[in-house]
């Protein structure tokens, strides 16, 4: 897969006679295959970005590039489609179909790709298998724990291998040890499966696996560090907060 180049993006919510502008002009490019992380202030834009490149949402303006073609001008059916090949959503709380199984909740975007049948069963399993979950393949998620609902989460974004992942705060519900499997869950996919993966995250171990880490502020990107620099930082600050530097 390409790049995701974007350019001068604009998103204008208008509610009533009152206007929000939720990003102003935001440029960005997404390497493929790279862990990108997004950070910022409450209300910066971040979940309006990730819902523009999921195709869950339309910009006011500007363009995505994204697998040769330019988001914004695609027809409300390519959109569909792309919502449904080209990416998968990680949501923080989870989002799952409570009266489904896991294994349904991950079948359900095959089916709703038309796909069935002994395909659809053995990427079931073998997504189960990734995220360490099929003994508990027929539960219903109120009978399983946050980091394992989000690992279910993580499958039925996987269900179609789609190239892209956008996770919105997917480590926002659990606590320390979940999240840090989670956020190994996510290195892995871009390791072994050569996923390109875009998180908006409070969660400071992200240093740990994303290869840049950008901040937005005002619906415009203000900075950029890569990954490893960031983990630095965190501890500097952590170290002098202490006392110890
Ligand atoms: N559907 C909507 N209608 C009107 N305004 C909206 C809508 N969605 C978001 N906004 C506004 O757009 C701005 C950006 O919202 P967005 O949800 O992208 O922020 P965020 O960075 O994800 O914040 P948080 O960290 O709290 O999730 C905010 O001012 C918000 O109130
Ligand atoms: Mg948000």
């Amino acid at each position: 897969m390409a790049d995701i180049v974007i350019k001068d993006l604009i998103k204008v919510y208008k509610t009533g006679k009152s206007e929000v502008i939720a990003l102003r002009g935001l440029d960005c490019k997404i390497n493929s295959g790279e862990i990108l992380a997004i950070m910022g202030p409450s209300g910066c834009g971040k979940t309006t970005l990730l819902n523009i490149l999921g195709g869950l949402d339309r910009p006011t303006a500007g363009s995505v590039m994204l697998d040769g073609s330019n988001l914004v001008d695609l027809s409300d059916a390519d959109l569909v489609k792309h919502r449904r090949e080209k990416v998968g959503i990680v949501f923080q709380f989870f989002n799952l179909v409570p009266t489904l199984t896991a294994r349904e909740n991950i079948e359900l975007p095959m089916r709703l790709a038309s796909k069935g049948g002994k395909e659809m069963k053995e990427r079931t399993t073998e997504l189960l298998k990734l995220i360490d979950m099929e003994p508990r393949a027929n539960h219903k998620p109120d009978e399983l724990s946050g980091g394992e609902q989000q690992r279910i989460g993580l499958a039925t974004a996987l269900a179609n291998d789609p190239p892209v992942i956008l996770a919105d705060e997917p480590t926002g519900e659990l606590d320390t040890v979940t999240g840090q499997q989670i956020l190994h869950l996510f290195k892995r996919l871009k390791d072994e499966y050569k996923k390109t993966i875009v998180i908006v995250t409070h969660d400071q171990r992200i240093g740990q696996i994303a290869d840049r880490v950008m901040t937005i502020v005002d619906g415009k990107i203000t900075g950029e560090v890569s990954g490893e620099e960031f983990s630095r930082k965190i501890a500097d600050t952590s170290r002098s907060q202490l006392g110890l530097s």
